[in-house]
């Protein structure tokens, strides 16, 4: 589970507790109105690993936070107010976010007060995304890889195509890198993969390695549409989160964890897919780097207590896929252990599944 994806760099990493440590007892609050060394330190950071161009930035608390920011944002720039969103997508709980995300079970207790100028079309649908366009579009938010909604990538050619629809239709094109992002796919960004550049990128979960934070960062065209004052909040670019965030950022690079990610992703991916194999009851095994996705054809509630039993912690997206989050300091004794594991968890699923009938 890996935090949900919060543990990138693995629990209370020294140089992380080290600058966390340092910093509370330097100051531990700085309003973003006034200068603060370590907040600048880590937009310097970010500006040197974010993709080429992103270089204003608005900092929260979460990544809900994140979103929030982007959204209006893309509406100041824009003087617009319709946003494309994905079916599956998902971005977040506060009103702006969830007016984003796409799973009813979230929305619609709330439907009544959600923003209504939020389209859903399918993810991989070039098509689809086109008919939802209208002199109104704002901006585009989408994942590279939708996580809560299951591990699914998208086709080959689909982010390059929303690219060109955005560039063509004078859309914002908002990527969603809060799970994704610092290295959990095998790049820095998971929408790297294929050589797509957003306007705005929402950053969250892992940057300070579970210290509440979460960035907006745009062209600087884009970020001065807002007027000081606009969009503010007390926490933002917290000292001790932006230590915190700095200090990630060095771990991640220092210790290759980019390259580590891919390698051992796929380690990890051929041990899943030999499982698979084993095991007709899995549907599918799909993933970049280590966030991986295992389908299974019925629901997994029973196969999430047992590995609890056996001290795995699994996360779920839905009733049937397993998302593989893990640390990506994890080691191949760590996989080939859980693999192990849900190895006999399935056999003796098989065998209740084969009495039941
Ligand atoms: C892709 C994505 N966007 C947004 C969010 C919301 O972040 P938070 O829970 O910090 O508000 C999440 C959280 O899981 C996420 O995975």
């Amino acid at each position: 589970m890996g935090g949900y994806g919060v543990s990138l760099v693995g629990h209370c990493h020294p140089k992380i507790v080290q600058a966390i440590k340092e910093q509370c007892e330097r100051l531990l609050s700085c309003h973003s109105s006034l200068y603060n060394d370590k907040r600048a330190e880590l937009i310097e950071k970010l500006i040197r690993i974010l993709p080429k161009g992103l270089t204003r930035m608005f900092l929260s608390n979460s990544g809900a936070e994140a979103i929030e920011c982007a959204i209006k944002i893309a509406v100041k720039y824009t003087g617009k107010n319709e946003f494309i969103s994905m079916i599956r997508g998902y971005h977040g709980k506060t009103l702006g976010a969830l007016s984003a995300t796409w799973n009813p079970k979230y929305r619609d207790p709330f439907k009544s007060i959600l923003v209504p100028s939020f389209k859903f079309t399918p993810f991989g649908r070039i098509d689809r995304a086109e008919d939802a366009v209208t002199d109104k579009t704002a901006a585009i938010i989408i994942e590279p890889i939708q996580g809560e909604g299951g591990v699914h990538l998208p086709p080959d050619d689909f982010l390059k195509e929303i690219r060109r629809l955005c560039d063509e239709r004078g859309i914002l094109l908002i990527m969603d890198e809060i799970q994704t992002g610092l290295g959990r796919t095998g790049k820095m960004w998971a929408s790297e993969h294929w050589n797509v550049k957003p306007d705005i990128i929402c950053i969250s979960k892992a940057l300070a390695s579970g210290i509440p934070i979460g960035v907006t960062a745009a062209r600087e065209d884009i970020m001065n549409s807002l007027s000081i004052g606009e969009h503010t909040s007390t926490f933002s670019g917290n000292p001790i989160a932006c230590a915190a965030a700095s200090a990630t950022i060095d771990v991640i690079l220092e210790e290759k964890l980019v390259e580590r990610a891919r390698n051992i992703g796929e380690y990890f991916k051929r041990l899943l897919l030999k499982l698979q194999d084993k095991h007709p009851i899995i549907r599918d095994v799909r993933g970049l780097g280590l966030m991986i996705g295992l389908e299974f054809r019925f629901s997994i509630h029973n196969i999430l207590s047992e590995a609890l039993r056996s001290g795995v912690l699994l996360l779920h997206s839905g009733r049937n896929i397993i998302r593989f989050l893990p640390p990506l300091v994890i080691e191949k004794k760590h996989l080939e252990n859980v693999v192990d594991i849900l190895d006999g968890i399935l056999r003796k699923e098989e065998r209740r599944i084969k009495t039941a009938r």
